[in-house]
């Protein structure tokens, strides 16, 4: 099949992947309430038809944290990236770099942030608030010394909601002969991946973390550890202490309500992303996209505002723009693409994005980005 929207790549990510990392994905919290609702909401969101204005020149183009993007859209963070294809994590960031729009490494990301920045343009680097403080501090530092321009410090996972689909495919939780026995099977029924992956794509450990447990030596063991070092007492003091290490911006992810969002701007937060993780935490909050115009309201000067969570066209990004967003991420788009093909298959994913974009600017008569807003929707 040759894919033309994203639903199709989800299709190809499907059909390549061993089950536990497919689920893993596309699954979402609980009963996957607001996974759905991250979607829908989206679609009752109707665009506006303008005709007849001069639409040959149409600019996509931002400037963001100091940084030009030439579509609004970015590479969220998502763990794991590298058991997806090959060294997923380089893979994803020279697509993302070719295409002119940033990618994020995750804390959890199979590659670490030296390879990936080796390998192509610095990363934006994704943390979440661990216990071991001086583990952090180290982990900074070195994101810091890649030359990472960015750091996306993730707020709303001090405890991880259960992913129902995760026990199931054996993701998580069976240890010993019958999950070793699973692994196996999957690996031998989805023999492309095996000789990509498990050939050619070692080591399987998340370089971000590795040495915090040298005795570790499968990747449920680096898990495990990050599982236990969530910081639940975690608070907006905590940001002190990772500005002191961090001069450069700093991106607030997971911020659903506008009182959360003002706190942000009071610990000097340069950027927010309102997010509920892909409905990957709390199930039955709001959808991003019915989150975002509050929030707008509330700090929209004062800081960059992203949004993502559900985001699946060209046509979403201009939906979120026009409510007010600065810019969307995009998380499993790129995990479909990339389990589906690798680094040309995310290539031809932007690409597809890119081109709905201008399309849905045309036909709204939106020539440039920055002069994106509510007139372009049918309300
Ligand atoms: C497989 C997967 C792994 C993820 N891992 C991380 C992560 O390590 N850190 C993080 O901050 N967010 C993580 N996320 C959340 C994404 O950054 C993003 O918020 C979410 O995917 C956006 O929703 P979307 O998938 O509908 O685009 C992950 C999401 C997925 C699907």
């Amino acid at each position: 099949m040759k894919p033309a929207s994203i639903k199709d790549y989800r299709e190809l990510a499907r059909r390549r992947l061993p089950p536990m990392f497919f689920e893993y994905i596309d699954g979402g919290a609980y009963a996957e309430v607001t996974l759905k609702r991250n979607v829908e909401d989206f679609e009752t969101i109707a665009l506006r038809q303008r005709v007849m204005r001069d639409m040959s020149q149409v600019d996509l183009t931002i400037e963001s944290l100091g940084q030009t993007w030439t579509m609004p859209v970015g590479l969220a963070p998502v763990g794991m990236a590298g058991m997806y294809a090959r060294r997923g994590e380089v893979q994803a960031n020279r697509a993302a770099a070719a295409a002119g729009v940033p990618f994020c490494l995750s804390t959890v990301g199979v590659c670490s942030v030296e390879e990936v920045a080796k390998a192509v343009a610095p990363p934006w680097f994704q943390l979440y608030m661990l216990k071991d403080r001086g583990y952090m501090r180290a982990l900074l530092e070195r994101a810091k010394a890649a030359g990472c321009p960015v750091l996306v410090f993730t707020v709303d996972l001090p405890v991880p909601g259960s992913r129902y689909r995760d026990v199931r495919s054996g993701f998580t939780g069976a240890a010993g002969l019958s999950g070793t026995t699973n692994t196996a099977w999957q690996g031998m029924t989805h023999l492309a991946w095996s000789w990509d992956v498990m050939l050619h794509g070692g080591p399987h450990t998340l370089g971000n973390v590795q040495d915090a447990i040298p005795q570790g030596r499968r990747v449920n063991d680096f898990l495990g550890w990050i599982a236990r070092n969530f910081d639940r007492s975690v608070t907006w003091k905590d940001m002190e202490f990772v500005r002191e290490v961090w001069d450069g911006p700093i991106v607030i992810k997971g911020v659903l309500d506008p009182e959360d969002a003002r706190d942000a701007v009071r610990a000097g937060a340069q950027g927010l992303v309102v997010s509920n993780h892909g409905g990957r935490q709390l199930d039955a909050v709001k959808s991003s996209i019915t989150a975002l115009p509050p929030i707008v309201e509330a700090v929209g000067t004062d800081l960059e505002v992203y949004l993502d969570g559900g985001v699946r066209s060209g046509l979403d990004v201009l939906k979120a723009m026009a409510l007010g967003a600065k810019g969307c991420f995009i998380g499993r788009p790129w995990a479909y693409a990339l389990g589906a093909g690798g680094e040309s298959m995310v290539s031809r994913m932007l690409g597809v994005l890119r081109s709905e974009l201008t399309t849905a600017m045309i036909l709204t008569g939106c020539s440039d980005l920055r002069r994106a807003g509510k007139a372009l929707l049918d309300t």
